[in-house]
């Protein structure tokens, strides 16, 4: 009994629940080349595949520029697709 319980309330440690306080755009972020849609989904796609490793950072917390930089070093650590990445990519630099 005490053995099952241990290792139930092991096994929960382990389970990964995806860090959803990330920043959720809204129709201010909308800009001529993301749409909502485009942003709200590089949201969902940032918070599966970027939340694996680390705490997710806001879009705030780097410049466009320095997270092209970042994305360019952290994308390869993910399985995602070009076009996935590209919403990341909208989604983390504001629409830009
Ligand atoms: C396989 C694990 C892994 C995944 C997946 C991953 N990262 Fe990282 N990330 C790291 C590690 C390790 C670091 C520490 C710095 C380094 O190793 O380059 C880091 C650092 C960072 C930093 C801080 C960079 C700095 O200069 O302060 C940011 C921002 C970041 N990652 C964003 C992302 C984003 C966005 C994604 C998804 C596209 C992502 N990471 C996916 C492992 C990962």
């Amino acid at each position: 009994m005490f053995v099952s319980l241990f290792l139930i309330t092991s096994c929960q440690k382990n389970i990964t629940v995806p860090d959803t306080s990330a920043y959720v755009p809204t129709a201010s972020d909308v800009t001529k080349t993301a749409t909502l849609a485009q942003l709200s989904q590089g949201r969902s796609l940032y918070v599966n595949n970027c939340g694996r490793c680390h705490g997710l950072p806001s879009p705030d917390s780097y410049s466009a520029s320095n997270w092209n930089i970042i994305l360019g070093n952290m994308i390869p650590r993910t399985q995602m697709s070009a076009s996935d990445a590209a919403l990341v990519s909208k989604y983390v630099r504001r629409g830009n």
